[in-house]
């Protein structure tokens, strides 16, 4: 059966409970700035030490290859796990071995501690059973809350996961839950937005898609490649010209399986990529020579709003325009408000995924009313790609 356990299936009263958690959080002048991933992890460790467990949590922190990179510690981020769990946090300044185990032997029940950045042993990205049998030793019981680094086949998801007693942590099941009624067992008709620069990085998104969904709307420098391929004229658009035949093949194969492929029909276009340019919308078959398209027009965001509200179930990643530089957010802005209200109206499923992607919600002022944000990026865009995960698969009974 396709089912995990959850925290609450696990006796850990007085347990050592290694928590796989994802603090991969963005820094700035030492200290995290975005930390979304940090509360979300939250509830689990709270949960747990709340039922007299001692917590002990795992983590990598950026890529530092195998070596120990003085400003990938993880040391900071513990600093400000305290601060939101509101008690103190021990760090050990190693992963596995004595210091590890010196401050996991110290620990009460009720208490947490952190290890040091996993990635500095090249061992857990090879997924060593002897580094997860080091990592093994530290714990009684494994909960992996990790979904958004669920896509790596690492020694701290996959093969710690099979040594301990495994159970999903409570971000973990939030964000299988929420992904599962988005396109697992949708309400239909379900509708995706696909954007972002290129086609060739979607190819596999889209190709799941057209199978599972009734529309996918592409929007960002893609809907440029789509529109070559029907023959529009895009001046000097972002494209990758080498992708409109693969572009002609998707249109035909979603038909085949009943998906409708919607593109923009009005654009709003510049003659430079640079906040405030110039610009002007014109239809997509007036597109001048020497300008750009850098967002949708008003006639498209109408026609998304109007499918949008006969759709019940919303799986958004990657933005429509370059909302990174205003005014050319306006598009992506305007569709993302319009998800969140019918949202708010209880008639829209909406869920979102990918750094970008939550970066241009938030920016919109949609984030709030969405029914779910992933904190996952690589790990979203593989799971709409279809893929098993294997930090989701080893949970799996
Ligand atoms: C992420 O931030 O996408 C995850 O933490 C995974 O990190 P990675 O791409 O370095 O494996
Ligand atoms: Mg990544």
């Amino acid at each position: 059966m396709n089912t995990f356990k959850t925290i609450d299936d696990l006796d850990v009263v007085g347990k050592r409970v290694l928590v796989r958690a994802d603090l991969n959080v963005p820094m700035q002048d030492g200290k995290p700035s975005d930390t979304t991933r940090l509360e979300r992890s939250a509830q689990t460790i709270k949960d747990l030490t709340a039922k007299g467990a001692k917590v002990v949590v795992l983590s990598h922190f950026g890529r530092p290859k195998g070596k120990v990179v003085a400003d990938m510690s993880l040391e900071p981020v513990c600093v400000a796990m305290a601060t939101i769990l509101g008690k103190p946090v021990a760090f050990a300044r190693d992963t596995i071995g004595e210091s590890a185990k010196g401050v996991v032997a110290t620990m009460q029940d009720g208490d947490v501690a952190m290890l040091e950045n996993l990635r500095f042993h090249a061992e857990e990205e090879k997924n060593d059973p002897a580094f997860a049998d080091a990592l093994a030793v530290l714990g009684d019981v494994y909960v992996n809350d990790a979904f958004s680094t669920a896509h790596r086949a690492h020694a701290s998801t996959e093969a710690l996961a099979r040594k301990l007693p495994a159970a999903a942590g409570r971000l973990m099941q939030a964000e299988l839950e929420a992904l599962g009624k988005a396109l697992g067992t949708p309400q239909k008709p379900v509708a995706a937005v696909v954007g972002g620069a290129k086609v060739s990085t979607k190819m596999e998104v889209l190709g799941n898609l057209s199978k599972k969904v009734d529309m996918i709307i592409i929007g960002g420098g893609m809907a440029n490649t789509f529109l070559l391929a029907q023959g529009h004229d895009i001046g000097k658009s972002l494209c990758e010209k080498d992708m409109a035949e693969d572009a002609r093949a998707i249109i035909a194969s979603a038909a085949a399986t009943g998906c409708e492929i919607v593109l923009p029909v009005d654009v709003v276009v510049a003659s430079e990529f640079a906040a405030n340019a110039q610009n002007k919308v014109v239809g997509v078959d007036a597109i001048p020579a020497d300008m750009m398209a850098l967002d949708i027009g008003p006639a498209s965001v109408a026609d998304i709003e109007k499918r949008l509200a006969q759709c019940k179930t919303l799986v958004w990643n990657g933005p429509f325009g370059a909302f990174e530089i205003e005014p050319f957010d306006a598009g992506t802005n305007a569709v993302a408000q319009a998800a969140a209200r019918l949202t708010r109206e209880g008639k829209l499923r909406s869920v979102a995924g990918g750094g970008d992607t939550v970066a241009a919600l938030v920016n919109a002022g949609a984030a709030q009313d969405f029914s779910y944000i992933s904190t996952a990026g690589g790990a979203f865009l593989e799971w709409i790609e279809g893929k098993t995960l294997p930090g989701v698969a080893a949970l799996m009974n």
